[in-house]
């Protein structure tokens, strides 16, 4: 994953521009617009978030005004509109999660990595946040793990740390 700053400037790659006009040659003339979602979740797994340069470029590239990009990234919070850790916890907070404990989890988090919701460790490897319903309420407490969405039930704190773990020797093996 490639890594931008808030102010850089962003070229895509020849790669990247070639899946955005696979993307495109979906839809019909003149509805360009609808590629926009599928295009800022490439732009994302790209680049780990969405920044103000990137949005611009994709702009740029359907014709649309900035604001159109804008609008749509800040609505749907799958998009991260600020630099996130190479892993993403994201743990449930809707009510029968935070019955059994979700709270304390997410607290155990902010301890654990030493960063607070939305912030990242200083090694770049982790951030965390609490999200809405991840459609498992009988399994609480529980946690997907971004880029690859791993799901994760019955939390504890011993859990996640393992989880933590795992997540840390992934990357010495790689
Ligand atoms: Fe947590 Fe539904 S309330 S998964």
């Amino acid at each position: 994953m490639l890594r931008v700053t808030e102010t850089e400037h962003v070229d895509f790659s020849s790669e990247l521009l070639s899946k955005f006009g696979e993307i495109v040659k979906r839809y019909p003339e003149g509805k360009h617009k609808a590629a926009l979602l599928p295009i800022l979740h490439l732009v994302q797994a790209e680049y780990g978030w969405l920044s103000p340069a990137s949005m611009e470029r994709v702009a740029g590239y359907l014709d649309l005004k900035p604001i159109e990009v804008y609008e749509v990234a800040t609505f749907y919070t799958m998009f991260f509109l600020r630099p996130q850790g190479k892993y993403v916890l994201e743990v449930c907070r809707t009510g029968p999660c935070c019955l059994v404990g979700a709270e304390k989890i997410m607290e155990h988090l902010e301890n654990k990595l030493g960063v607070k919701e939305g912030e990242v460790t200083a090694d770049g490897q982790f951030s965390w946040r609490g999200v809405e319903c991840l459609a498992a309420c009988g399994m609480g407490p529980v946690l997907q793990i971004g880029p690859e969405y791993t799901f994760h039930e019955n939390l504890t704190s011993e859990s996640v740390d393992q989880l933590l773990v795992d997540l840390k020797n992934k990357d010495l093996s790689i």
